[in-house]
């Protein structure tokens, strides 16, 4: 099959600052193409004093629908028209579907992580949770997993306030946040191992061989189920495989992120083995 662009094609986009790395524009068109709808996906760079004029521009083109990845996540929200849920509590959106000039925001992080930890543990909301990191990504990890019924989520960040700072947002969500959420310090990590089964990192840490451990990562039990949502084998990953846990890195929820993305512009089912095989590829 040949990929056919002409008068009709539509056009999807990611804006960033850098973009140039990105997966999506490969694995977003893979998807079009393969469900024979006329669209691409490429990349904007746009520099954050630009974001206003990027979206007026979006809205002026008639594009139908953009992801957003740093460092516009929370800066884009004014711009919208609308909020889903999760963007309002997760304050991060990264998908925008755009209704003849009425642009709506999603976050299809929380979504993608969920469907990600589904293919490495099938049930999961008895099991106790530590998220290392209180960012715009833990925000959406922890949404995801309150929203599946999981009770008992430590919040551990280099900066204890933001970790309160979620309980507080996310009140609302649930009756029972109180008693579900629990910031701790990252030096209450090493003791609380023996009271927690999965391990999340969702900060930065790890993206550098040479950055500094989270924590011991020898204290780490073959018992423990061990997620980085950064898209590659780190350190904490390597000594997870080492003493033989479940383990499981980026990219599961980078597929997921994008295959809900496609639905939501699309109101198609997304073609998950395409994508992966896409993303794989790269
Ligand atoms: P994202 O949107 O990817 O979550 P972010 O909102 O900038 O990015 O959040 C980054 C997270 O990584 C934060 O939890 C940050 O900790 P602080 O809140 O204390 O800044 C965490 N982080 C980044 N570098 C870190 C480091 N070297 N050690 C520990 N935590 C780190």
């Amino acid at each position: 099959m040949e990929i056919k662009i002409n008068g009709e094609t539509e056009v999807y986009g990611i804006i960033g600052y850098p973009v140039k790395h990105s997966k999506s524009p490969q694995f977003q068109t893979s998807a079009f193409f393969y469900a024979g709808i006329n669209a691409v996906y490429v990349p904007f760079q746009v520099r954050p004093e630009d974001l206003k004029k990027a979206v007026d521009g979006i809205r002026a083109l008639s594009i139908k629908g953009f992801n957003v990845t740093v460092p516009h996540k929370e800066e884009v929200l004014k711009y919208l028209d609308e909020l889903s849920e999760e963007v309002r509590y997760i304050g991060a959106c990264n998908t925008v579907a755009n209704l003849d000039g009425y642009l709506k925001g999603y976050n299809t992080d929380a979504d993608g992580f969920i469907q990600g930890l589904k293919e490495l543990l099938p049930s999961f909301s008895d099991k106790r949770f530590l998220i290392i990191g209180a960012g715009g990504a833990s925000r959406a990890v922890i949404y995801g997993l309150i929203k599946e019924g999981v009770q008992t989520i430590f919040i551990a960040n280099r900066t204890v306030k933001k970790a309160e700072k979620i309980v507080e947002d996310f009140s609302s969500l649930h009756r029972l946040v109180g008693e579900i959420l629990h910031p701790v310090p990252m030096d209450s990590i090493e003791k609380l191992l023996g009271s927690i089964d999965v391990i999340v990192n969702t900060t930065s840490v790890g993206l550098k061989n040479e950055d500094r451990p989270l924590f011991d990562y020898s204290k780490i039990k073959p018992e423990h189920i061990v997620v980085d949502i950064i898209y590659k084998k780190t350190p904490l990953l390597q000594e997870a495989e080492k003493k033989g846990c479940l383990w499981q890195d980026g990219l599961p929820m980078l597929l997921y992120q994008g295959a809900k993305a496609f639905e939501i512009w699309t109101g198609k089912k997304p073609p998950v083995e395409v994508m992966r095989r896409a993303l794989l590829q790269q």
